[in-house]
């Protein structure tokens, strides 16, 4: 039996619940071991959570900790308290599969050390691009080509709001209230509207094209407050399409990195990527370009990815490996020495 904890019951955290309550053979098929979720960690008891038993839900860490989960689905937002709980779990040696951009981006670098030393495993596919397995192609795919760019949406909320924008007319925060209703947008939707969120991505994708979490990197970001219903006019007169565009280009000494809007032309692969989708642009010096699409935010595509997490690393695991985003090839002790 593997006991499954839930840390958060959001749009994410209900998705990964509903995937599993109702895909519970499938899993089983192909884990070879029962799941049954075992505790949810939630903050406010108040919230009516029909589909939820109210035996698993928990408001705090001590009592989630306490039900002895074998494998944890983090899906809070921010770094406080995440990376508390995370950490401690790591370091009891319970696998942590997360769809936190903003911690893994922050302290993905620590929390993986922390996951060697003890033994178990941190996984975050969910993390970026919803539910297009990104990671897990240049992780596993695409470790011959050395990756010069990546260009991509990666922020399905400002990309569904300046699609209904462009192709309604509809003001900014009418459109930002209907993302919000189709749970596409953060609590707080400062993060994707600022360009951070994407941003977060841009920054856990350079450790993937670097190999290191010690990049030196040049960021910069800009979100999509400042765009009026004009400048989707002008676009649109000009043959034109405004999206927020996240690019990454390696340099000799780490990468350059910058979020903002940019007006691109029809035949552009990204100016046809609209509403929630997200779109990956990957050019490598022997493939040449790629384009990785589909759903970039939303309860399904994320549970989908974070699902798919637990597949992959809980069979590694089963196998005798222990699952690893060390995506340099160099082997750990003699990266540790490195760093050291
Ligand atoms: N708020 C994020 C977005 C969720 O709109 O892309 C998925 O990371």
């Amino acid at each position: 039996m593997l006991r499954i904890g839930l840390l958060g019951l959001g749009t994410v955290g209900s998705g990964v619940y509903e995937a599993i309550s109702t895909e519970k053979e499938r899993l089983t098929r192909l884990l070879g071991d029962e799941v049954e979720v075992v505790s949810i960690l939630i903050k406010n008891s108040r919230k009516e959570r029909p589909h939820v038993p109210r035996e698993l839900l928990v408001t705090d860490f001590k009592s989630f900790v306490a039900c002895k989960p074998d494998v944890v689905f983090e899906a809070i937002v921010g770094v406080d308290p995440a990376y508390f709980y995370v950490s401690y779990l790591l370091e009891n040696s319970i696998p942590v599969i997360s769809a936190n951009k903003e911690l893994i981006a922050k302290r993905g670098h620590r929390l993986e050390q922390i996951a060697r030393q003890a033994g178990t495993y941190l996984s975050y596919e969910a993390s970026v691009a919803g539910g297009i397995p990104i990671l897990s192609a240049l992780k596993t795919s695409l470790l011959f080509n050395q990756i010069s760019q990546l260009q991509g949406i990666l922020n399905g909320t400002t990309n569904y709001i300046l699609t209904k924008m462009s192709q309604e007319g509809k003001p900014f925060s009418d459109v930002l209230h209907e993302a919000q209703a189709l749970g596409y947008a953060e609590a707080d939707p400062t993060a994707d509207i600022e360009g951070w969120d994407a941003l977060y991505k841009l920054q856990i994708l350079a450790y993937y094209v670097t190999g290191t979490w010690e990049y030196s990197a040049t960021l910069t970001c800009r979100g999509i407050t400042g765009v009026e219903p004009w400048h989707m006019e002008v676009a649109g007169q000009l043959g034109l399409t405004l999206k927020l565009a996240a690019l990454l280009t390696k340099t000799a000494r780490g990468v350059e990195g910058r979020v903002e809007p940019v007006f691109l032309p029809a035949e552009h692969p990204l100016s046809q990527v609209n509403g929630v989708t997200n779109a990956i642009m990957v050019t490598g010096d022997l493939v040449g370009q790629l384009v990785f699409q589909g759903p970039g935010a939303g309860k399904k595509p994320t549970a989908s990815a974070m699902l798919e997490d637990l597949v992959f690393c809980h069979r590694q695991f089963k196998a005798g490996y222990v699952p690893s985003n060390n995506v340099s090839l160099i082997p750990f002790e003699e990266n540790d020495a490195q760093q050291s």
